[in-house]
Formats: structure tokens, sequence, C-alpha cells
């Protein structure tokens, strides 16, 4: 399911609103040189986290799930001199590879990379109470997800904003019955996004270069 006009309006807009950027292409270049699968968001959603911190004035950010790095490095740009990301990712050589292009960011005293599974690090990252987190991307797998929500509303603020990535499935999220473990992991947890009383929230579908896709978005009230 996919349009090539929704990869050349996605070009146009990266090449307008991104544009050359040199860090980023470096990162991306290392990922694929290290064999990582392609599944980073795109230039203009890693561009939409950037602006999204800069909107809630995010000086902890949280990720699950970093891959080669590409959108902690997207988030962490938006980070005062003080801030501080955390990113969890359970794959020892996504993690190496990402430190590797952080380093070379000259990021490297605001982000750390955590490698484990996320539901085995939160409990520590909640222990040391680092946060709270003012912005939360959760992007790694798609089973644990209402775990992982839950876990970054016990460590967000009033205020806080915590996003899900991938919540479209190619259309499947609308199968209640699907024996699809993705499936059922993204609908618990849009289902707990929408019935917690602390948040408010909202899900978006989205195409572009990554095909049909979506995410949704929460916002901490109380
Ligand atoms: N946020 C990245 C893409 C993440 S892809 C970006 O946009 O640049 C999903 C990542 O989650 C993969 O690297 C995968 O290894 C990791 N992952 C999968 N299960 C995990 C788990 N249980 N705990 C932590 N990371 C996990
Ligand atoms: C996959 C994971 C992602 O986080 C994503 O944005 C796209 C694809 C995947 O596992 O295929
Ligand atoms: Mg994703």
């Amino acid at each position: 399911m996919s349009d090539p006009a929704w990869v050349d309006v996605d070009s146009y807009f990266d090449r307008l609103f991104v544009g050359e950027d040199a860090v980023m292409a470096e990162a991306l270049r290392a990922a694929t040189a290290a064999g990582l699968p392609q599944i980073q968001v795109s230039p203009t959603q890693g561009k939409l986290l950037h602006q999204l911190a800069r909107m809630v004035g995010a000086r902890r950010v949280l990720e699950i799930g970093t891959l080669g790095g590409y959108s902690a490095i997207w988030m962490a740009r938006a980070l005062p001199a003080d801030g501080r990301l955390i990113s969890i990712e359970i794959d020892s050589k996504h993690a190496t590879v990402a430190k590797a292009s952080i380093e070379r960011t000259g990021l490297v005293s605001k982000v750390e990379v955590r490698v484990g599974a996320a539901l085995d690090l939160l409990p520590s990252i909640a222990a040391e109470s680092v946060g709270p987190f003012d912005l939360t991307f959760i992007d790694a797998d798609k089973v644990n997800g209402a775990a992982y929500f839950e876990w970054a509303l016990r460590l967000s603020r009033l205020g806080s904003v915590i996003i899900v990535d991938n919540v479209v499935r190619g259309g499947g999220v609308l199968n209640a019955s699907s024996d699809d473990a993705n499936i059922r992991g993204t609908r618990r947890v849009l289902e707990l996004m929408a019935s917690e009383p602390r948040v408010t929230a909202t899900a978006i579908q989205t195409v572009g270069c990554k095909g049909y896709d979506g995410f949704a978005l929460a916002i901490v009230t109380s």
C-alpha cells in the first residue's frame, strides 16, 4: 500500500524543511553500512519530533527503541545545554552504531544509550529519578506498547508529551480479532491512551516515504 506521489511529496517537503543535513546523512550512512534495518523515522517525522521537543521546552527526553540513533539525534538537537536524552535499545549492535553516530554529532554529553530490554531498564530509570521526562518517544517492539506507555506516564509531569510510533499496521489495527501480536499490542496501547483519565490523546494516519503509517500522541493532563 504505497503511492509514488506520497514519496515525491515527502521528498519535496524534505528538501524544503530539512534540506542538506550532513549530521543526519552521516547517521543514516553509518546505519546502512552496518546493515541496520532502515525503519527509522523519515526526515520530516524526525523534524517533527525535534519541533515537538522544542514546543514542550523539553529538558529531559526518553526514547524506547534507539536503532541507529536517527530519531534520538533529531530530538537531542532540540535540548538546551543542560538537557538530557536517554534512549533504550535491546540490540547491542544497534546501540553500538547509535553511540558512534552520537559521538560524531557533539551531542554526546546529552545523550545516553542504554542497552537492554526496555521493561528491564525502565524500573531503574524510575528509581534514579532522572525524570520527569518532558517528551517520550515509544518506538520499540509493538507488543509491549501499553506497558511502555504506563512507564512513560509514570515518568512524566503535567504537560509532558508521549508519542507512540507505527499505530496503523497497514490498516490492520482495525482488526479486533487479529492474532498478529503487533496488531494486538497496538490496539492495547491505543485503547489505553484513549481511556486513561490522566491524558488527552489522539492518533494520526500518515503517508510518505515510509508508506502508510501513523502515530499517536498524548498530553499528560493530571
Ligand atoms: N527510533 C528509531 C527507530 C527504532 S526501530 C528511529 O526512528 O531512528 C525499533 C528499535 O527497537 C530496534 O532497534 C529494536 O532493536 C528495538 N527494540 C525492539 N524491542 C525492544 C525492547 N524490548 N527493548 C528495547 N528496544 C527494543
Ligand atoms: C518497523 C518498526 C518501526 O518502528 C517503524 O517505524 C517501521 C517499521 C518494523 O519493525 O518493521
Ligand atoms: Mg517506528
